[in-house]
């Protein structure tokens, strides 16, 4: 899948964002290992602590079907700028692919191409002895 369609798949994502409390609407599309694309959007919580980000949202409905890895992920949100993924985002990627293509779009679909490692410098990989 091109990047310019995981960002189009993105902002598909974003339409489904339930954000009534920042306004900020934020859509994720996830590329699985297999080929698939999923979508994820921010979904809020009137306790606000317990809001989900749309990058998480995405990877685990992508784990869920079943993929084992994830090759890319596109970010897109309802403001101007291009959208920078948190820090607990970034760490549930490197779950998943420390090498993961990271796509950031602004407001007009602009992008640019990341890598996770450059994202997250010295991420925390748990290796057991
Ligand atoms: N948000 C995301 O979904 N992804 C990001 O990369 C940044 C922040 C959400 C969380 C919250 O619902 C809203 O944006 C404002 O912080």
């Amino acid at each position: 899948m091109r990047s310019e369609d995981l960002v189009k798949a993105a902002k598909e994502g974003m339409q489904k964002a339930y954000a009534p409390y920042s306004g900020f609407k934020v859509g994720a599309a996830v590329l699985g290992s297999s080929g698939k694309g999923y979508t994820g959007s921010n979904i809020e919580n009137a306790s606000y602590g317990l809001s989900v980000c749309a990058e998480r949202v995405a990877i685990f409905s992508a784990i869920h079907a079943g993929e084992e890895e994830l090759d890319a992920i596109a970010v897109i949100s309802s403001g101007k700028e291009q959208v920078k993924p948190c820090g607990a985002c970034r760490q549930v990627m490197a779950e998943f692919n420390p090498d993961m293509a990271v796509i950031l779009a602004d407001g007009e679909g602009n992008f640019e191409e990341y890598s996770l490692k450059d994202l997250l410098p010295g991420m925390f990989v748990l290796k057991k002895d």
